[in-house]
């Protein structure tokens, strides 16, 4: 018997998001080789899609690297963190504190500046922090997947540039879904993923270093994910590693939508469909975590009613209705369930469905819906 999935489940959780119809048949390319020039025409491609989509500076470097938005963390960290930096971590959840941990795994010295898991780091608790503790680098989450919550890294990631401090920002739920301006905002360092907002399968993960970062490069510590060896295949033509030429057409189609749909457009759409889905809670009766100046377009943190049986409502939608949606972690775990409205699946049919579905769930636990 075949172990393959046999229908399509509705990606309706915190990633990865649905792939889109035409990135699928872009993954059925025919493998290529890591230095064949269809290949290297993808990566320069890649490469200048991203460095538009990023928003990057002038002389910016902008690459896909093997791997999920951890890859992509733990590039930049080790690229830019030795033993001894100082690192500034903003914790409002359970990927900042992955970003903390990554640091110290670098040999930075950490400061964690913890923040309540639902909100947002106010830029005021920032400057106090940095005054008190100097830091060499600043690093945050601006899509705190785990709690639904937008840090405003506009507002965040200048006070560090005050302070003289490289600014790092996890962006792996928000690029391609929320704005995001790499140049205008005084990002340093930035990645991502491929199967959230940009609509791809899981596997390579979009960086991006500004000409600042570039500078502050240290010696790498990690074999695999050596900014310089990276840019001597990307750039360079050298081989370094067998990267997956089906993933990078992948990400090639993904990103050519993207830009044909325009990231105004797709920022918009995410947010339109984001407060449909607010509004459809309402009548259920049901709230997110955040509040309203907070909240992420592309994932919602919905608390679990009184009452309700958290898990038997996944299973139900699981079961009856091929949706997959999220669990809470950490402190949140059975307190909410996390809602992704990503890449394609940021529409309305997947609003009313999955709305009709909740209903349906509620029911089966003797929770009459008000009309
Ligand atoms: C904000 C954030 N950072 C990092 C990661 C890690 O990404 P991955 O699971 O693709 O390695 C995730 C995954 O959901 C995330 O949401």
């Amino acid at each position: 018997v075949s172990l393959l999935p046999e229908s399509d489940r509705i990606l309706l959780g915190p990633g990865p998001s649905p792939t889109a119809p035409r990135v699928m048949r872009a993954l059925a390319s025919p493998t290529i080789g890591v230095l064949d020039p269809m290949m290297l025409a993808m990566l320069d491609d890649v490469r200048a899609r991203l460095g538009r989509l990023f928003r990057a500076p002038a002389g910016s470097l902008a690459l896909a690297v093997s791997g999920t938005g951890t890859a992509g963390m733990e590039t930049v960290i080790a690229n830019l963190v030795k033993e001894g930096s100082r690192a500034l971590v903003v914790v409002t959840g359970y990927f900042g504190d992955r970003l903390a941990q990554m640091c110290t795994r670098y040999g930075a010295t950490v400061t964690r500046l913890e923040v309540e898991w639902g909100r947002a780091c106010e830029p005021d608790a920032l400057e106090r922090a940095l005054r008190t503790t100097p830091a060499d680098i600043v690093a945050l989450v601006h899509a705190e997947t785990s709690t639904g919550v937008l840090n405003p890294v506009d507002r965040l990631a200048p006070i560090a540039r005050a302070h003289d401090a490289i600014v790092v920002v996890d962006a792996v739920t928000s690029f391609g879904g929320q704005r995001l301006d790499v140049e205008a905002w005084g990002i340093d360092a930035c990645y991502s993923c491929s199967q959230k907002c940009l609509g791809a399968p899981p596997g390579l993960s979009p960086v991006v270093f500004s000409p600042r970062a570039l500078e502050r490069r240290v010696r790498c510590r990690s074999f695999y994910f050596d900014l310089k060896w990276l840019e001597d295949y990307w750039i360079g033509r050298k081989y370094h590693h067998t990267m997956s030429s089906a993933l990078v057409c992948a990400l090639t189609e993904a990103l050519a939508i993207v830009e044909e749909e325009g990231l105004e457009a797709r920022w918009q759409r995410h947010e339109r469909h984001h407060l449909l889905f607010l509004d459809r809670l309402k009548h259920l009766g049901l709230s997110v975590l955040p509040p309203e100046s907070e909240r992420l377009w592309t994932v919602n943190a919905v608390r679990v009613p009184d009452g309700i049986d958290e898990a038997a409502v996944r299973r139900c939608l699981l079961g009856e209705f091929n949706i997959e949606i999220g669990v809470g972690l950490g402190p949140l775990s059975g307190k909410i369930w996390r809602v992704g409205l990503m890449g394609t699946g940021s529409a309305p049919r997947f609003v009313h469905l999955l709305i009709t579905a909740l209903e349906q769930a509620f029911a089966r636990q003797g929770r009459q819906v008000p009309a």
